[in-house]
């Protein structure tokens, strides 16, 4: 396992690299609507990807920037968002992540999240735990709603009477604070270390949470879908928190109904 969490800290290291050098001079294309991306995405994704498949030449590779690599008949499934926040990156505003998530036979076992404005690499193996620039971490000890500092991940583009926004107002009535970021693995990752208690989504994908979904649990921290069923990397939503308000989470944002 130390294998394969090494490689994904290098690979990670290497993306953040070259994000930095691509701060000053990429160029913005919209894949769609308010949903962006720089010629710096798929540079950090080119650098990762050549870095991993090096070293493991018959894993398969899932990552965002369309590549799609199902690997001989391994086991292992690298996931990979080479650029978590590309909004704020365009903007220099310095909350955006490399993350690197690895499954093994459906579960994740190794994950790292690097956040190259801070020099923050946030990492965990099954079984491990987690930490932060090599200093183990833990989840908040937050067991009220009302003392929580919440996340939520909205969809691009969102019309004012989504469900989404609807829940997004509901939990403002119950939680201390809500705020909204721009990268969901940041969030994950923030939640590990106790900075944050809980984060949400109905519109995420595989690379935006995989590494950071680890990174929680290993943390002692609590991952569901919504409703509490058992997080699914391929389904998009995600409830994550730092265990004592998820319950209670859940039955707030189920209460709004579609
Ligand atoms: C986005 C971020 C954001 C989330 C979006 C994602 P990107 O990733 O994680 O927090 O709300 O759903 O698409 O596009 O910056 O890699
Ligand atoms: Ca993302
Ligand atoms: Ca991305």
């Amino acid at each position: 396992m130390l294998e394969f969490l090494q490689a994904a800290e290098e690979a990670a290291r290497l993306g953040g690299q070259v994000l930095r050098q691509w701060q000053a001079k990429f160029t913005v294309r919209e894949k769609s609507k308010a949903n962006l991306v720089t010629d710096a995405d798929f540079a950090s994704q080119r650098v990762i990807h050549e870095f991993l498949r090096r070293r493991f030449p018959q894993h398969g590779f899932l990552a965002e920037e369309d590549l799609l690599e199902a690997g001989g008949n391994s086991s292992f499934r690298w996931i990979i968002d080479p650029l978590d926040g590309t909004t704020n990156f365009v903007h220099g505003f310095p909350y955006f992540a490399v993350s690197i998530g690895l499954e093994h036979d459906g579960e994740l076992v190794a994950g790292a999240v690097y956040d190259p404005s801070h020099d923050n690499m946030f990492l965990a193996a099954k079984g491990c735990g987690a930490s932060l620039n090599r200093r183990p971490i833990s989840v908040s000890g937050v067991r009220q709603l009302d003392q929580a500092l919440m996340i939520a991940s909205l969809p691009v583009a969102t019309d004012p009477n989504d469900i989404a926004v609807r829940r997004f107002l509901k939990m403002l009535t119950h939680a201390q604070t809500v705020q909204r970021t721009g990268s969901a693995a940041l969030n994950l990752a923030n939640i590990a270390a106790g900075r944050i208690d809980g984060f949400w989504s109905t519109s995420l994908k595989p690379w935006d949470m995989a590494a950071g979904v680890l990174l929680v649990r290993e943390a002692g921290g609590t991952v569901s879908r919504i409703d509490e069923s058992d997080f699914d990397v391929d389904m998009p939503d995600l409830l994550a928190s730092c265990g004592g308000i998820h319950q209670e989470l859940s039955d707030v944002l189920l209460a709004v109904r579609g």
